[in-house]
């Protein structure tokens, strides 16, 4: 007990401290809008629920972005899924990149994407075999 009694504030210390470290940075950088996605209304929602959090500069930052350790997570979570896809600079791709995008979401989506832990979070952001067939009509049958 009395280790506790130590221990545990010392414990709590460490995490607000972790927290407040000014480590990375919640931003959403501005971008020119004429690059973003195009894509018709009922794709562009989708993607905007279930992937805009983190393949966008659109990102809404949660509560938890903001506690240690989950915002270490969250913020190497949205700095690789820009780094891989950014619908908000889609237009800034080449064609080719485009296609070859366009086909690793198709596969991914409903797979691997949004991230499992993402949706424990944000059930909201589960895919339905509606937004599926949709998301994978746009991605083989649009230029
Ligand atoms: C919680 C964050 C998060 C969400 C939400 C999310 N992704 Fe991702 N995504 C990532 C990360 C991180 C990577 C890069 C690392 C990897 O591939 O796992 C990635 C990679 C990808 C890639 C690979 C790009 C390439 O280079 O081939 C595709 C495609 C993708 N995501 C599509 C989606 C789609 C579509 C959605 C929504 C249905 C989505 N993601 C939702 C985090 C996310």
């Amino acid at each position: 007990m009395r280790t506790l009694k130590i221990m545990l504030p010392i414990l709590i210390g460490v995490f607000v401290l972790m927290s407040l470290l000014p480590y990375g940075k919640r931003e959403n950088p501005q971008t020119d809008p004429s690059l973003a996605l195009q894509a018709p209304k009922d794709v562009e929602k989708i993607f905007k629920r279930s992937c805009y959090d983190c393949h966008s500069n659109h990102t809404r930052w949660p509560w938890y972005s903001y506690i240690f350790p989950f915002s270490w997570s969250v913020m190497d979570h949205v700095k690789n899924g820009r780094a891989a896809l950014n619908f908000d600079t889609w237009k800034a791709y080449s064609k080719e990149k485009r296609e070859k995008l366009k086909a690793s979401i198709a596969t991914k989506s409903g797979v691997t994407m949004p991230l499992k832990s993402y949706l424990w979070f944000h059930k909201e952001a589960k895919l339905s075999k509606e937004d599926l067939q949709t998301i994978r009509k746009w991605a083989y049958e649009t230029e």
